[in-house]
């Protein structure tokens, strides 16, 4: 995974892109192992699941939304050699929403054993799809983010929303502490002052996702 700070520690054009990405990679990995020790008897487990996955769909939708309508647009006008990546990362985005709807499915027949089957086979498909596309992304789109925008990739106005602030605890989970820190002292004080009651609320509601794997 490429550098969230630069190497002299500071935040860049790019840390908040790849701080979505660290949660995205983080809980794809943990999804197939945590659904695969489902027991029979596990439906609580199951329904905690279905709820952080709601979750985890809402972020990578919005992370696929900022992408499709800023991102690849702005950096296909900043490096227009981007182009075939940009085509094939379009196409995945395609190929991710197809297998986001089949995990929907399948989720309500959690946890009985042929859903756990087909729940771990589409999660695993997820993740191997996911880490592929994200390793494209850092590989290619990251360093043109970072060294052709000195002025924002000239965002103006369109600055890219800031992530929900459910989304904080969700993206230091399994992050090196000093970045967090680091990332977070950007933000508004007011939403600062709600991380340890959105802390609380992000463990009581990913506890069974969280210890997988173990
Ligand atoms: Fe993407
Ligand atoms: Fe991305």
């Amino acid at each position: 995974m490429a550098q969230i700070l630069d190497s002299a520690g500071e935040v860049t054009p790019a840390s908040m892109f790849l701080l979505i990405h660290h949660g995205l990679r983080r809980d794809a990995a943990r999804y197939p192992a945590a659904v695969a020790a489902l027991g029979p008897a596990d439906g609580e487990a199951a329904a905690e699941l279905a709820g952080s996955w709601a979750f985890y769909a809402d972020m990578l939708d919005r992370h696929h939304r900022l992408e499709d309508d800023l991102i690849f647009p702005l950096l296909l006008a900043e490096e227009p050699a981007l182009a075939g990546v940009l085509a094939r990362l379009d196409a995945e985005h395609h190929e991710l929403d197809v297998l986001l709807a089949e995990v929907a499915r399948v989720l309500p027949a959690l946890p009985e054993p042929g859903g756990v089957r087909e729940g771990v086979a589409l999660f695993t498909r997820l993740k191997d799809l996911l880490d592929a596309h994200l390793d494209t992304e850092e590989e290619h789109l990251v360093p043109v983010m970072n060294e052709r925008s000195a002025d924002g990739l000239r965002l103006g106005d369109r600055t890219p929303p800031p992530p929900p602030a459910e989304a904080l605890p969700w993206i230091e989970d399994g992050l090196d502490p000093a970045v967090a820190e680091r990332v977070f002292a950007t933000l508004p004080e007011g939403l600062r002052a709600r991380l340890p009651e959105l802390r609380a609320e992000y463990r009581r509601r990913s506890t069974f996702l969280r210890e997988h794997p173990r």
